[in-house]
């Protein structure tokens, strides 16, 4: 089945962006590496980064509307975005919270997930290996939803 990887602000500049806090694997790196997970796990998995708010809206809304699950790395929208916490509220598939880094060992504004409370879980910490996790997470949840 099919699943979205969606990724907010910042994280196209993976790989040189602050490599000691998200690590030296590039976007590219880690799309691949959803991918190959995805593979493994007999899923098609659609990898997106956007900057823009908006358009991870609208991203939101076609997962909705389509019954895909999302494994989402919001960035800092993670913080403080609202609307992209109301978009997720309308889901229709699960969703797995996904961070490189582990937000609650870092500054107190990154404590805060408006997000989480509309996800079906989170998963932070691991590196790029959260995303295999969560993609592993999504093949439970689809799996029980089944029986
Ligand atoms: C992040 C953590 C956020 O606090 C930060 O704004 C990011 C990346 C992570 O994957 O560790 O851009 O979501």
């Amino acid at each position: 089945s099919r699943v979205l990887v969606l990724n907010g602000p910042n994280l196209g500049r993976l790989g040189t962006r602050e490599p000691d806090v998200y690590g030296a694997t590039t976007f590219e790196g880690l799309a691949a590496l959803c991918r190959d997970a995805g593979r493994r796990l007999e899923l098609d998995v659609d990898v997106r980064q956007t900057d823009d708010e908006a358009e991870l809206i609208r991203w939101v809304h076609e997962a909705a509307d389509e019954r895909l699950p999302v494994v989402l790395n919001p960035a800092a929208f993670t913080h403080y975005s609202y609307a992209l916490r109301d978009a997720l509220a309308q889901r229709t598939a699960p969703l797995v919270e996904v961070h490189i880094s582990n937000p609650a060992a870092r500054e107190e504004f990154r404590h805060t997930s408006v997000v989480a409370g509309v996800a079906t879980g989170t998963i932070a910490g691991f590196g790029t290996f959260s995303y295999v996790l969560a993609l592993q997470a999504v093949v439970e949840l689809l799996a029980e939803e089944a029986d």
